[in-house]
């Protein structure tokens, strides 16, 4: 395969600019990442240590292989909502590996509200089974949750993809032979109860697992009877009596031994379904990344750079290279994986569409994932575009988005606005994974459009306005844009499955190109036709 070739000046100031300011983002995304880990609530840390439990991650730490990877999602999660009472929204979801096994790890943080979920928790909970279920892994429950949080109850426990919803696909998921396993390490109330009720193995630690549908305060609010939370829904109860319970262990270690014992008992078939060769090492360093990609995405730059730091030994198959040069198709390798990449070079015109819409049905065809790499604010507008019918062939691509059956990736390398967030793979069109960078920007259209836009709305519409009010509104609008439009604002609220650095984008994407291989392809469902 043809090898893409670099024209990056790493002593350019150009180069040194981005470098500096993808630096400083990354380091903010750093310091907020380690204040959900263990900010905000230093009291809460000491008790739960104080009562001889273990911190969230230091679970999973002690349930995973040895140095394998664990790929942590929405780690910022609610970050900027409920007052801060929420970090990581007390839940830490993620894909880690027990016996070789990709396994998703579900587990609540008991130092956030006593681990009860907010409604963002539900939502973390809830798209962690979805992953889970598209990519065939099995769950792995650490409970330790009071069930909701009843301040907020009225957005996370009526309504269709509320807390209902995982009971659900927990079901569902079994019943797809996808293991459901969970390990009781906390008082586990209501709906924490019903997580490992539902689940195929269940073990409880003594001493600190409890599992109860009504804890003591509301046993004594409907019954007004009296009773320790240990006799309501202990170890001991749960395994000997109820049956809740399958094991009882003394120790959080022997509960993660069991559990790997589990794993490695699990009979799970690992037939591979890719056509996978050797890894190589892009030619160019990820880490360059930082000092290609500007910060401002009004500022352009060969997204091909972008590749030939992503992909096995930088060999790019290109495909119809002089043809709607605004989007770069191609295939490539990432950790021996093939992958058909679709990338943003500007602004996405009729060519442009049309030639995305024919490699998609080319990947498709081949059972080849596809990679989605956004950057753009969005399809050509004006009277030329229209008559071009930019409509119906930004529409094609669309279609083929939505109908393409083969695994889909999307990661925001900058501007993701408009319908060219639909054409691009957002989050309504189901790609697998969606990750963001700390540079990229996502909102209908850019402040400065919309300011525009909604002062022209008013100033002819009816209501109309002073020159004053109208500069009021546009600032208005400005701002709200400019903090929506923000990364944090959108990972906050599960748009996305995490920002991630640049540098990291390779082995992320390699890692969720791996779980796809064990699903069996489905059928091409529309043939290649030219456009
Ligand atoms: N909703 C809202 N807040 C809750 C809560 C709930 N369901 N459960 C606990 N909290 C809050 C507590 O008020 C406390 O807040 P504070 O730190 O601001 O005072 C914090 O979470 C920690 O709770 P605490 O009881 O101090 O922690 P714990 O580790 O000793 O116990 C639980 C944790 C979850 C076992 C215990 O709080 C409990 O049983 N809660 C009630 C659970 C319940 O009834 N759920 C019904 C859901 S439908």
């Amino acid at each position: 395969m043809p090898k893409l070739k670099t024209r990056i000046d790493r002593a350019s100031a150009d180069f040194q600019r981005n470098h500096a300011d993808n630096t400083a983002l990354a380091e903010l995304l750093r310091e907020r990442q380690s204040w959900v880990v263990s900010g905000n609530r230093e009291r809460e840390i000491r008790r739960h240590l104080d009562r001889g439990k273990m911190l969230v991650r230091d679970r999973i730490n002690c349930v995973v292989d040895p140095c394998s990877p664990f790929l942590e999602l929405s780690t910022l999660a609610a970050f900027g909502q409920y007052d801060d009472q929420s970090p990581g929204a007390g839940i830490v979801t993620g894909i880690g590996m027990i016996h070789g096994i990709h396994v998703m790890i579900i587990a609540n943080d008991a130092t956030v509200k006593g681990g009860t979920l907010f409604p963002q928790s539900v939502e973390k909970h809830i798209r962690a089974q979805r992953i889970a279920e598209e990519n065939r892994l099995p769950c792995l429950y650490l409970v330790d949750s009071g069930g909701a949080f009843l301040p907020t109850q009225d957005r996370s426990f009526p309504g269709k993809d509320h807390f209902g919803k995982s009971f659900f696909n927990q079901c569902q998921m079994s019943t797809a032979g996808l293991p459901q396993i969970s390990v009781v390490l906390g008082g586990c109330t209501a709906g924490g109860a019903y997580v490992p009720a539902l689940s195929d193995e269940v073990i409880i630690v003594r001493g600190i697992g409890r599992i109860f549908l009504g804890g003591p305060p509301i046993v004594k609010a409907a019954l007004k009877e009296i009773v320790d939370a240990e006799t309501l829904g202990g170890a001991e109860l749960h395994t000997y009596k109820s049956g809740v319970s399958d094991l009882m262990v003394d120790t959080e270690e022997q509960a993660y031994s069991a559990v790997r014992s589990i794993f490695e008992s699990l009979n799970w078939p690992r037939q591979n379904t890719f056509d996978r060769r050797p890894v190589s090492a892009p030619l160019y360093d990820p880490e360059e990344l930082s000092g290609i990609v500007p910060t401002d995405y009004k500022v352009g730059y060969d997204v091909r750079e972008v590749i030939a730091r992503l992909v096995d030994g930088s060999d790019f198959q290109e495909f119809k290279p002089a043809y709607g040069t605004t989007i770069v198709t191609g295939f490539a390798f990432i950790h021996g994986y093939p992958i058909g990449i679709v990338a943003n070079n500007g602004i996405l015109f009729s060519e442009s569409a049309l030639k995305a819409t024919h490699f998609i049905e080319l990947c498709n065809q081949r059972g080849t994932p596809l990679l989605f790499l956004q950057n753009t604010t969005g399809y050509m507008v004006g009277q030329q575009a229209e008559e071009a019918g930019i409509a119906k062939d930004g529409a094609k691509m669309v279609a083929a988005v939505a109908c393409a059956t083969v695994p889909k990736y999307t990661v925001l390398i900058g501007a993701s606005f408009g319908a060219g967030n639909y054409g691009m793979c957002g989050r309504g069109f189901e790609p697998r994974f969606l990750f963001a960078w700390p540079n990229s920007k996502i909102a209908t259209m850019s402040s400065e459009t919309a300011e525009t836009v909604l002062v022209d709305i008013r100033r002819s519409g009816l209501k109309g306005g002073t020159e004053e009010e109208l500069e009021e509104l546009k600032l208005g609008v400005r701002q709200q844009y400019e903090t929506q439009s923000d990364p944090f604002y959108a990972t906050s609220r599960l748009w996305d499955d995490g920002i991630i650095e640049p540098g990291q984008t390779r082995d992320v994407l390699g890692l969720c190109l791996s779980l796809a291989d064990r699903v069996p392809r489905a059928p091409a469902r529309f043939r290649v036709f030219r456009m």
